[in-house]
């Protein structure tokens, strides 16, 4: 297999090791196991550093949509820098951003018609809930000065979307202190999204989380200034899917209780569930919309913020009244990301990235259901281009203990295969390109099939 790599390769990843800083990483272990060279993007696929061409099986993380390296929105990053690369967005405007605001406002539920640019999914998360502290503030609503949220949820890193994502976990346990005032509450997973569904009480369990959402909305609706989901997937809580019914029960509690519902679809935007937003699937508008990862096709790091007209309008009265949302980053609206953005959105209008999608969703679904019968497999489940399921020990049925390391040992040994994955936790799934063609995927389920122990 020919190598990739300049002649001086150890030295370079000497560099690394003395400087380099990844993240998720407990970085002591590369030093048995360094961090793997990627060269070059094609299609569906990402080039190792030793020649090896894997599926990019997780879309590399969840963002790309078209393939690596599309001409167009390569095309289109040319085209926008030999213009204009970069201008502050405060007191200034330009063409991409508005091109991109109006191309997606169309796309969306009525009610959002205000968008507020930044730079990745987390910032995202940001904006949406300082807007909606300070609306509720300036509509007189002082006592809103909590959220809620789902149990298992994730929104980011910074510190405001640690403080309404998990708590129970390592990852941001230990940031408790300093986060914000957050009441959870948990949503059962939805069994019609299992290969083999066990459908027996549904209805019951179903009117059981209803009363849930209820009864925690009756205690900590007053003071809540909004309500943060991701709609249908929970993705970093390990692909849990959950009912639409009970985005709907979210969206009436909000309105009941004057809690604004902001939805955070960094990651299931963009065609990942099989519809361009999953809020569609529910029938639900949220007030706050999170956009990020798919948004430029994964090229360039772009965020958006999608608020209502009502929320905008809290903002609104004159200078010295001091009711501005006095937020921004340095590369807010950035020209290239945008005039990516646009071309992806391009894309989704002049091909049918949708409509091939769903065949990829199809084909997605009968192969995992292909994988639901291993024996090391619990909870295979799908939605859209999302498969998912649980990985156990096949001698005891158990998780494998996480001193194991298996998700991580496993990830390597499927990379010698031809394919990246990289489990959270006992989640295997698979996220991969909008624009994978079906044959790929199903002979990427028939490498985890091979490779799972028996
Ligand atoms: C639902 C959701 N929200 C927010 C984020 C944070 O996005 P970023 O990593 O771009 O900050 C993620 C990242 O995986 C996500 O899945």
């Amino acid at each position: 297999m020919a190598s990739f790599l300049p002649p001086d390769w150890p030295a370079r990843l000497a560099l690394d090791r003395a400087h380099l800083w990844h993240p998720f990483t407990q970085m002591k272990e590369h030093e048995a196991d360094p961090p793997v060279p990627v060269v070059a993007g094609e299609g569906c696929d990402l080039v190792l550093g030793d020649g090896r061409r894997v599926l990019d099986g997780i879309s590399s993380w969840w963002t790309c949509l078209h393939g690596h390296g599309h001409p167009r929105l390569l095309g289109a990053l040319e085209r926008q820098g030999a213009r204009l690369d970069h201008a502050m967005f405060a007191g200034f405007t330009h063409e991409p951003a508005i091109e991109l605001a109006a191309r997606l406002r169309r796309r969306l539920p009525p009610r959002l018609t205000r968008c507020f640019f930044s730079d990745d999914g987390s910032t995202s998360v940001e904006v949406a809930l300082k807007m909606a502290f300070q609306a509720q503030l300036q509509r007189g609503q002082r006592d809103r000065t909590r959220f809620g949220a789902l149990q298992g949820g994730y929104h980011g890193d910074t510190l405001g979307a640690v403080g309404v994502g998990e708590l129970d976990n390592f990852m941001t346990g230990i940031f408790r202190p300093l986060l914000l005032a957050c009441a959870r509450v948990a949503v059962p997973e939805d069994p019609r999204r299992q290969v083999l569904p066990e459908l027996e009480g549904w209805e019951v369990r179903l009117e059981d989380a209803r009363a849930d959402l209820r009864a925690f909305f009756g205690e900590h609706g007053a003071h809540l200034a909004a309500f943060i989901a991701e709609p249908l997937v929970q993705g970093a809580a390990g692909m849990r899917m959950w009912p639409p019914e009970l985005l709907q029960e979210l969206r009436a509690l909000c309105d009941a209780h004057g809690v604004y519902l902001i939805l955070d679809e960094v990651m299931t935007g963009f065609g990942r569930t099989g519809t361009l937003f999953a809020h569609t699937q529910a029938g639900v508008d949220p007030d706050l919309l999170c956009l990020s990862k798919g948004l430029t096709g994964g090229l360039l790091p772009l965020a958006l913020t999608w608020a209502s007209e009502d929320i905008y309008q809290a903002f609104w009265g004159d200078y010295t009244e001091g009711r501005a949302f006095l937020h921004g980053h340095s590369f807010t609206a950035n020209p290239l990301a945008c005039a990516v953005a646009c071309a992806s959105l391009s894309l989704f209008d002049e091909e049918p990235v949708l409509a091939r999608a769903q065949e990829l969703g199809t084909a997605l679904r009968a192969s995992w259901s292909g994988l639901a019968g291993h024996p090391a497999v619990r909870d295979a489940r799908h939605l859209g281009c999302i498969a998912a399921c649980r990985i156990v020990d096949p001698r005891t049925g158990a998780p494998h203990p996480p001193e194991a390391r298996f998700p991580w040992r496993f990830h390597r040994k499927v990379l010698d295969h031809g394919l990246l994955v990289r489990p959270i936790g006992d989640c295997l799934y698979l996220l991969p390109p909008l624009a994978t063609p079906p044959g790929r995927i199903r002979e990427a389920v028939e490498v985890l099939g091979r490779l799972l122990p028996n």
